[in-house]
């Protein structure tokens, strides 16, 4: 099975997990898209009646687009359940996010969400984090000065691009993504890099999820933290 049918695996397994009447947090990349159109014709047919919390502009006008209700975060109570990608996740379930730059929305809506639920390919799974960049998303005034520190520090970054142009988030700040192939100790790189002032958030979620769909060869595997 080649990575697109995984992601496909994962997408309708998670969309199950979807009850009527839910208030319900959408992830953001490719993993993602197809769970949503997974969940448009599941809401389509069923007549579900569930309001969506969108993590990225992209998700959001594609949930739309399909007939979903999309409010904005501060517009819900609470959000039931939140299904999101991933980039890396080790083995103590700790996660790699924003290799598609939503990493400041999708952290946001993680950590107002009742259960946190990722749905994975079983190439993101490694045994330590780092070998996929790790995504720090940056306030652009000073973003040169804090990228000569972070390359000080030995952090090897690099700044992302769109063309020849820096690539503008959601929130319209830059990111900076760290080549750190090893990520030895987590939390203590989380502590550092927030408290970098220009810094708006990192990619490093970390005791955010809850469970974990991974697509595999063999069929689908569910991990409960
Ligand atoms: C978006 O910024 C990311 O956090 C995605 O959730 C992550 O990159 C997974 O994306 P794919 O499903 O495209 O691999």
């Amino acid at each position: 099975m080649d990575q697109n049918s995984l992601k496909q695996m994962v997408a309708d397994e998670a969309v199950k997990f979807i009850k009527d009447g839910m208030v319900v947090g959408l992830g953001s990349g490719s993993t993602i898209r197809l769970m949503v159109d997974a969940l448009g014709q599941r809401v389509k047919a069923e007549n579900l009646k569930i309001t969506c919390v969108s993590t990225s502009k992209y998700t959001a006008n594609q949930a739309r687009e399909l007939g979903m209700l999309v409010k904005g975060i501060d517009e819900v109570e609470t959000i039931d359940l939140t299904i999101d990608g991933a980039d890396e996740i080790s083995d103590d379930f700790d996660g790699i996010k924003g290799g598609g730059a939503a990493h400041l929305w999708e952290k946001i809506v993680a950590i107002n969400s009742k259960r946190n639920m990722w749905i994975v390919d079983e190439g993101k799974l490694v045994h330590q984090l780092g070998e996929f960049p790790l995504p720090v998303e940056v306030i652009p005034f000073g973003s040169g000065q804090l990228f000569k520190k972070l390359e000080a520090k030995g952090y090897h970054p690099t700044f992302r691009m769109n063309g020849d142009q820096y690539l503008l988030t959601d929130s319209d700040n830059y990111i900076i993504d760290l080549h750190l192939k090893h990520i030895e100790a987590p939390h203590a790189l989380a502590s550092e890099l927030i408290s970098l002032v220009g810094v708006v958030e990192h990619g490093l979620f970390l005791d955010i999820a809850d469970y974990v769909i991974v697509g595999t060869q063999t069929g689908i595997k569910r991990m409960t933290r």
